[in-house]
């Protein structure tokens, strides 16, 4: 009597170890295929008596259909199993967040204020911000605008409503408010560890936004206003010069700069002026340092004495000078935009074209660019 339990356990065996559906299907080529082991018993089914086939033919059919059926349960474990795999690898966690995109450009204007604050860091000015909302007094009386004076008027002033102090605050219609208050802090009570503070020299730059009630193409009622204050003593008219020059050049990128001096008013400082430079306006755009024209780029003077003392310090010992650029204004005459109202549109598109990366912030360590 033949003993089919031997082979039967060794097929188990196999059937159970197969790690994946070709190796099960060998085992079932090998076992069920035409040559296959069982296919062949089967075979010798022909060859035996028929006492012998009525007792093997059972046990042998039996086995095919036990290991058929055997390999058929493991074909859809190891199915299932590789589904389960590539649904987890396939997976797409909708919870993380999507790859960092650059989309946004610098403002030319903050590019340009960058860049004019790299430039005087390096000549030694420290920065200094006020508030874009001010008092009369910081943005006027304290500057030697008198009482009732039609300059307070000169300026478009947005005057908010009075306040339950009985105060009109007006948003500052220039950057020299600033000034008053950089003064001001000498006299403030310092701890007594901070070493220095309370005299000058002062040298400060101060960025920022100002706002007047005017719109065209070279006025918006939002623009931005760099203005710079040099106290000191001995300070004079060519201290202003020198400084301005150089910066004209650097910021121009520029070696020849030629400027002048035009005689002006303004109440804060005495004398006043508007410093022109020379340029060329026969293309289409400006040139700076040649050619037969002049264009103003900076209002500037001696501080006014008045001013001095309003802030605390005694004018026959301390001078200084001051003055104050358009950044807006200056930005379109380096990159070519030709109507200021563009800058604060917010039109995508403008921005696109006129805006700089991220990457080419000037620093005020290396300069420029
Ligand atoms: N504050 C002036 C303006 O807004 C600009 C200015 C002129 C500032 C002369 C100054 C200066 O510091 O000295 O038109």
């Amino acid at each position: 009597m033949t003993d089919y339990s031997e082979l039967a356990r060794t097929l188990d065996e196999r059937i159970a170890a197969a790690a994946d559906l070709a190796t099960l299907d060998a085992i079932r080529v090998e076992a069920l295929g035409k040559t296959g082991t069982i296919s062949e018993l089967l075979k010798s089914l022909g060859k035996m008596s028929p006492d012998e086939r009525r007792e093997q033919g059972p046990k042998i059919n039996g086995l095919r259909d036990e290991v058929a059926a055997h390999i058929a349960r493991r074909r859809a474990a190891l199915e299932t199993a590789e589904l389960d795999a590539r649904l987890a690898s396939e997976r797409v966690d909708l919870s993380l967040p999507p790859p960092p995109e650059r989309r946004g450009r610098v403002h030319p204007t903050m590019q340009v204020m960058d860049e004019m604050i790299a430039v005087f860091a390096e000549m030694g000015f420290s920065l200094a911000e006020g508030p874009d909302i001010e008092d009369d007094f910081h943005n006027f009386t304290a500057l030697n605008f008198p009482p009732k004076h039609p300059a307070r008027e000169m300026h478009d002033t947005f005057w908010l409503p009075v306040n339950e102090k009985g105060e009109r605050k007006v948003l500052r219609t220039h950057t020299s408010p600033v000034q008053v208050r950089v003064m001001q802090r000498l006299n403030e009570k310092l701890p007594s560890w901070i070493a220095g503070g309370q005299e000058p020299p002062i040298r400060v730059i101060v960025p920022g936004r100002t706002y007047r009630s005017d719109s065209d193409a070279t006025h918006t009622p939002m623009f931005h206003q760099l203005e710079g204050l040099v106290i000191d003593r001995d300070i004079h008219m060519g201290h202003l010069k020198w400084t301005l020059d150089q910066f004209i050049a650097r910021y121009f990128e520029t070696p020849v700069v030629e400027t002048r001096f035009r005689p002006h008013h303004f109440p804060f400082t005495e004398p006043s002026a508007e410093m022109d430079v020379r340029c060329d306006r026969s293309g289409g755009d400006v040139k700076i340092g040649q050619g037969a024209d002049w264009m103003e780029i900076v209002g500037c003077g001696m501080v006014h004495p008045n001013v001095l003392r309003n802030c605390g310090l005694d004018p026959d010992q301390w001078q200084g000078f001051a003055f104050g650029f358009g950044v807006d204004r200056l930005g379109m005459l380096k990159y070519g935009m030709p109507d200021l109202r563009d800058m604060f549109a917010s039109d995508v598109r403008w921005l696109e074209h006129f805006g700089f990366s991220a990457f080419q912030a000037p620093n005020p360590a290396t300069g420029l660019s």
